[in-house]
């Protein structure tokens, strides 16, 4: 797919591989649009990568479609929307889990993405596609340990993202997964996990995600591991 001039939405652009990803379209000659939560952050972000910004709270679906008639109103058309707001939080094997916290994490990996899939479906009246970012613990959780409800969120998000391909098969509208492992982000900073030296820098896997759109079929899901894991 040619990237220029293409309308992109981009839902946890303010920083980590959010931004990574916008930086690399804006590169590419695409118009994009970063959204997140906190005003401040999206706005600093947008000054200073040239994008347009808009503040949205994932877990609120009605914010999601204001968003996605803010961009019809001034791009006229989405072609590429990716939900790429995400917690991570860990509970340790000997604690109670803090429900609200669980809650929140849910509603943010697994509804956020499932109000930003169901959005775009509604405003991609042209086609276009929509990539959801998963995370390589919904391939593989066993190592994921007192991180075990992160897993859980992006398997839930898994199996909704596969179900919705199902039923959009003959749309055209792509949908796509992208897996990342490691990623040094600020995602981590509750709780810096060991191997935190060896994760990717999130502009080398942004990299691999517009190689894969680039190509006339992109692969539909996308694992992109850390160099030293992939023997
Ligand atoms: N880093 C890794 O190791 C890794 C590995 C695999 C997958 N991933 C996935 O990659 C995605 C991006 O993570 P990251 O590593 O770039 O983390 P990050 O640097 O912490 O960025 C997270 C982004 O999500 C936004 N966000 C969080 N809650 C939100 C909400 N309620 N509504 C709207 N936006 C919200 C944040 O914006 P605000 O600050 O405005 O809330 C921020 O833009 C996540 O889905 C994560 O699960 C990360």
């Amino acid at each position: 797919m040619e990237l220029r001039n293409k309308v992109v939405v981009i839902i946890g652009g303010s920083q980590g591989f959010g931004k990574a990803l916008a930086e690399l379209f804006i590169k590419e000659g695409s118009q994009v649009v970063i959204v997140s939560k906190t005003k401040a952050s999206i706005e600093k972000t947008a000054r200073e990568i040239y994008a347009t910004a808009f503040v949205a709270d994932v877990r609120n679906e009605l914010e999601l479609q204001n968003v996605a008639r803010k961009v019809i109103d001034s791009f006229g058309e989405i072609d590429i929307w990716i939900n790429c707001a995400g917690l991570f939080m860990v509970f340790s094997k000997d604690d109670l889990i803090d429900l609200n916290k669980a809650h929140t994490m849910f509603d943010v990996n697994f509804f956020g993405s499932v109000f930003g899939s169901r959005t775009a479906l509604v405003y991609m009246k042209n086609g276009g596609v929509i990539i959801n970012v998963l995370s390589s613990a919904a391939l593989d959780a066993t190592r994921a340990k007192n991180a075990k409800l992160y897993a859980a969120s992006k398997w839930a998000l898994r199996g909704y993202v596969e179900a919705l391909r199902g039923e959009n098969k003959d749309s055209n509208v792509k949908i796509l997964s992208v897996y990342p492992g490691g990623m040094k982000t600020h995602l981590h900073d509750e709780a810096i996990p060991s191997e935190f030296e060896n994760f990717m820098n999130p502009v080398d896997v942004a990299e691999k995600v517009i190689e894969n759109l680039k190509q006339n079929s992109p692969v539909s899901d996308l694992v992109i591991k850390r160099p030293s894991l992939n023997s």
